[in-house]
């Protein structure tokens, strides 16, 4: 049987190739600028040759390293700029982002080359809005400081005064940005007898809310009525430094602030200053500007919970966030739909 789609042979001019002798479909190369679940780099050995960097940002020397590759899988560690997509190379024919969140991706870029760009959401959900309830306990219970007293040998026995912290049971939870990890974070609320209160732009799209979540006009009112507020807006130009010190002024005193959405929603000079004032109470942290780095007025702020962006940190999440990456470059190079991919035009 002659196999047309082998092409032509070289060494034999153009004669076409027995199928039994003709070359193997090419694997596509994938370039990943960081290491990743041992699942994960299964699931892309079976279909492509992957390279794997060791944790490189740099963005020159991703875009080296492009040189020839068919897929690029990076995180929000490097920075995707529009310049950063004018030189990606010509080979490169598909963006994937290991996270679920693109602000550090110019979609505008993106979109304007005409490259599919994939992310991971749901799989990391649950994960995340786990570590939302970590920094909302932590933050009002002062998980921090009794750590420390107790490591440092500081702890001198049970006292009717010592760390005392914010009760949780039974107060109000603003949650902003009312997506799916809001939505998971809202859902854990009930157990704690808390009433939700939310915002959303279109009321009524998506599922039904239960019971204990009630719609506000506005982030704004959202803001003013909670005792704690935790945040899951998406980092844009409409949303970066949100919470600002003019926001954080209408907030009841010592409400308490979560976020493990993205640092840049928060102007963190205002936060600390209204952390040393009181008019924050405490604050849980997952996500900083300049990760990672975190500011000196952060680290010396009273009353805060913080935690190296691990909100995804989970085993199964992590998997599914590269799993998920996986399936849909298969899909991509196998010519079939991907599920994952971001509207770069929206
Ligand atoms: C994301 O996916 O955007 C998180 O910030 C990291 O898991």
């Amino acid at each position: 049987m002659i196999d047309r789609r082998a092409g032509p042979n070289k060494d034999q001019g153009n004669q076409f190739v027995p199928s039994d002798q003709a070359a193997p479909p090419a694997r596509p190369k994938i370039l990943a600028t960081y290491p990743m679940p041992a699942r994960v780099v299964e699931k892309l050995r079976s279909f492509a040759d992957l390279t794997v960097l060791d944790g490189e940002t740099d963005p020159q020397r991703v875009l080296d390293r492009c040189l020839g590759m068919d897929a690029l899988i990076c995180t929000l560690m490097t920075k995707v700029s529009a310049d950063f997509v004018e030189r990606l190379p010509e080979s490169v024919r598909i963006l994937a982002t290991y996270s679920v969140g693109y602000d550090h991706v110019d979609l505008k870029a993106v979109d304007g080359r005409g490259l599919p760009f994939i992310n991971t959401p749901d799989v990391l959900t649950e994960a995340t809005a786990d570590i939302a309830w970590l920094l909302l306990l932590g933050a009002a219970r002062r998980g921090w400081e009794a750590q420390s007293m107790l490591r440092e040998g500081r702890w001198i026995g049970w006292e009717p005064t010592q760390l005392v912290g914010a009760d949780v049971y039974g107060k109000t939870l603003g949650v902003l940005g009312f997506g799916r990890i809001g939505r998971a974070v809202a859902r854990r609320a009930a157990g704690f007898g808390m009433k939700v209160l939310t915002f959303q732009r279109r009321p009524g799209s998506g599922e039904p809310l239960p019971d204990h979540v009630e719609l506000r006009g506005s982030l704004d009112e959202v803001l003013a009525e909670s005792d704690f507020v935790s945040l899951h807006l998406p980092l844009s130009e409409q949303t970066s430094g949100w919470l600002n010190a003019a926001r954080i002024a209408t907030m009841r005193r010592g409400a308490i602030v979560v976020n493990t959405a993205r640092g840049g929603l928060i102007d963190e000079a205002a936060l600390a200053d209204a952390l040393g004032s009181g008019q924050i109470g405490a604050a849980g942290l997952d996500v900083f500007v300049g990760e990672p780095n975190v500011s000196e007025t952060i680290l010396a702020a009273p009353n805060t919970y913080l935690l190296p962006h691990v909100g995804s940190a989970t085993s199964s999440a992590r998997d599914g966030m590269g799993l998920s990456l996986a399936s849909d470059l298969e899909a991509f190079f196998a010519g079939r739909p991907m599920v994952s991919q971001v509207d770069t035009a929206a």
